[in-house]
């Protein structure tokens, strides 16, 4: 049986392996492991990639925001507002420094935090210092009117870009609306390390500075602190590896989107009960990161799939408000209902570059079997 993998990166991995070998030959020769010039070169051609002053790189998407809310000063007291639609460390980095993480559901089109219901909160809720929004799955969020009103304010606006790079709206690249933005290189992302790996982007060089003290144990001068930071440097070795793969991203993302509008092609005219993800907007450039379907019956279909060969992923079967861990912020079912019906309807279908059209075409003849034969 012919088996369709939810993602491969081995296809990746040979378009750079020379890159990679001559790169981390030389780091054997000069030993610069950690925080060396491999990074500094990573950071400057991320920095120039996203098209922003300063790149802070680190240990990974979870430091990276965390290292953000540091540097925004958030503590204690402070309400951050975000989406409850999305990986765990969005939120758990909020309360890690001891902030309340405030939900606001989602767009059930876009599933991205729906910006009028974001707006309304804001106006009520006076304790908001920040605001965390999600470029999921690869689409850039027209963060206009937040970035605007966060403005209005002095509500400091972070993205966490994990999923988006290589998105714009409006021609505004992801990580260019926020005072920061975050990035995470885990293997899986667009532009994957070969371990965990973040980076932090931000136009403001006080910020820039803060942030690079705050990776290394909030040390300017070595060996005298000036407040605790964290230890969250990124390794030479990571930096080589995603250097050479950066050569690669815009042909890779192209990759996605042709996949994407492959998937689009043969599953639109069928009329299948799913929904397809949204149409992309004139103004968004998707990365698909993830393709990612809604369907009433996600269990039963997952399962056929399954049965053929055909991986898939549910991201994300709990909505973060609520995770058991925040029982004490008090959501209960219902609160929050785009969310929830999106935890029950989401499936992720393989997207990556390298995965061939006759594959798509496998899953998509899938598909049709599933939705034939009851
Ligand atoms: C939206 C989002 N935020 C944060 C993270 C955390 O990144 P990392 O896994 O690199 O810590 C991820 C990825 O895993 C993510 O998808």
């Amino acid at each position: 049986m012919r088996k369709v993998p939810l993602i491969d990166l081995s296809w990746q991995h040979r378009q750079v392996e020379s890159l990679i070998q001559d790169g981390v030959a030389e780091l054997f020769r000069t030993q610069q492991f950690i925080l060396g010039g491999p990074v500094r070169q990573f950071e400057e051609a991320i920095a120039a990639y996203i098209g922003c002053r300063h790149a802070i790189a680190c240990a990974s998407g979870t430091d990276a925001l965390l290292l953000s809310l540091m540097a925004a000063g958030i503590g204690p007291g402070d309400h951050v507002l975000t989406t409850p639609y999305s990986f765990f460390a969005t939120a758990s980095s909020i309360h890690r420094l001891g902030a309340r993480p405030v939900f606001c559901d989602v767009d059930p089109r876009t599933f991205q935090l729906d910006t009028a219901k974001a707006l309304e909160l804001l106006a009520r809720e006076q304790r908001i210092r920040a605001v965390l929004p999600v470029h999921l799955f690869g689409a850039c969020m027209d963060l206009d009117p937040l970035q605007r009103a966060c403005l209005e304010r002095g509500i400091v606006l972070i993205e966490d870009a994990a999923q988006a790079i290589g998105s714009s709206w409006n021609g505004r690249p992801a990580g260019s609306f926020g005072a920061m933005a975050s990035w995470s290189f885990f293997p899986t992302k667009n532009l994957g390390a070969y371990g965990d790996a973040g980076m932090i982007t931000t136009g403001d060089e006080a910020l820039a500075e803060r942030l690079a003290m705050l990776r290394v144990h909030g040390s300017r001068v070595r060996y005298l602190h000036e407040e605790v930071g964290i230890n969250s440097r990124l390794d030479s070795l990571q930096a080589v590896i995603l250097s050479a793969k950066l050569t690669r991203l815009e042909e890779w993302n192209e990759m996605r989107r042709g996949n994407a509008a492959l998937y689009r092609r043969l599953l639109e005219p069928e009329g299948y009960p799913i929904r397809l993800p949204a149409p992309e907007a004139p103004a968004v450039r998707h990365t698909f990161h993830q393709f990612v379907i809604t369907c009433a019956d996600r269990e039963p279909l997952r399962a056929f799939l399954t049965g053929q060969g055909i991986a898939t992923e549910v991201y994300y079967p709990t909505p973060l408000h609520l995770q058991p861990c925040f029982a004490y912020l008090g959501y209960r079912p219902g609160d929050l209902p785009v969310s929830e019906l999106l935890a029950t309807q989401a499936l992720a279908l393989p997207i990556y570059p390298g995965l061939s059209a006759d594959d798509i075409a496998y899953v998509c003849h899938a598909i049709g079997r599933f939705y034939g034969a009851r």
